[in-house]
């Protein structure tokens, strides 16, 4: 596996592999690597010819507030994982390879990003907007590989993307779990002993309003009531917990259709997120990844 620092030894190296006619599979990561990260790898080796990730942590997408400077930043073992997993070429930038003082572009994909986890986080989505942007033109991927764990930003990365007429299919994995639930999260390096025996109540609560919308109840307000309580009765502090539309992430007023059961909140001091998206038809229930079929068209 290959390793470049700059946009421009990324793009020549990728320039070589494209006229030999490859199609390149594009995994953008910050790193602490784990089994989802993993599973995504797998998912661009076993799809396309030339598999390239990226390891940035992006000050842009953090607030002032936000855990940027302690981040897990674990590279070396980052870089033999991709290794071994069989990644072609792992792009590793640094701040100031990708970002000037003089910059003043800014990508803002309205309505998806103010909502969940944009309505508490208020620029976070504006800067994971830009930074895939960029990867995307350095990179020029034919598909690229986001997990489901964070479906509200692969919705607004798939927004932009189709908006700006980038040529890439956006395609998501599933959500990669411990065995007691809790989704795999670099963040969860954060919690204490305490915090993480109590962690997997976030997926419970999703788990426990699954089944209830698979024994007939339809009723929003009762499943995010369920899904709260859930939550507050381990300890978090519930940042949200909703049912929404899967296409449009507004509040949900009958459960039919796509079905995204979304929640984030604080345990031990530290944020997780969560979902489960569903497709309902009638009394038909099933879980499923977010798809992105009306763009199929660059397929
Ligand atoms: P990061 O949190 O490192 O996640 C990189 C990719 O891995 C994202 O697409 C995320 O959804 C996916 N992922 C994380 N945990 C997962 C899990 N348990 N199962 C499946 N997939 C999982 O998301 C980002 O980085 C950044 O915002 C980025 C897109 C790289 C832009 O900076």
């Amino acid at each position: 596996m290959k390793t470049v620092t700059t946009p421009r030894e990324a793009r020549r190296t990728i320039d070589e592999i494209k006229k030999a006619g490859a199609r390149i599979g594009f995994v953008p990561t910050m790193g602490a690597l784990h089994e989802g990260h993993a599973s995504l790898v797998r998912m661009a080796r076993a799809r396309t010819e030339f598999v390239v990730a990226s390891i940035f942590v992006n000050p842009k997408q953090f607030g002032p507030k936000e855990d940027f400077s302690r981040y897990p930043r674990t590279f070396e073992a980052d870089r033999s994982m991709l290794a071994d997993l069989g990644c072609d070429l792992l792009f590793h930038p640094n701040d100031a390879g990708l970002y000037s003082p003089a910059d003043r572009t800014r990508i803002s994909v309205e309505g998806i990003s103010d909502v969940l986890c944009g309505a508490a986080r208020r620029d976070h989505f504006h800067g994971v907007a830009l930074v895939v942007a960029k990867l995307f033109n350095i990179i020029g991927p034919d598909e690229a590989f986001f997990g489901q764990k964070d479906a509200q930003q692969a919705l607004i990365i798939q927004r932009m993307a189709a908006d700006l007429d980038f040529p890439v299919v956006i395609l998501l994995g599933p959500t990669v779990r411990e065995t007691d639930g809790l989704a795999m999260s670099s963040r969860n390096r954060y919690l204490d002993p305490e915090a993480r025996s109590k962690a997997p109540a976030m997926y419970a609560g999703l788990a426990a309003a699954r089944s209830r919308i698979e024994a007939g109840e339809r009723n929003p307000a009762q499943l995010a009531a369920m899904m709260t309580g859930t939550m507050r009765a381990a300890g978090f502090d519930v940042e949200y917990a909703c049912v929404a539309d899967g296409g449009t992430l507004l509040p949900l007023e009958r459960i039919e259709g796509t079905v995204l059961l979304a929640c984030a909140g604080r345990i031990g001091g530290t944020r997780l997120i969560d979902n489960v998206a569903l497709r309902v038809s009638g009394a038909e229930v099933e879980e499923i990844v977010i798809e992105f079929p009306e763009w199929s068209r660059y397929a």
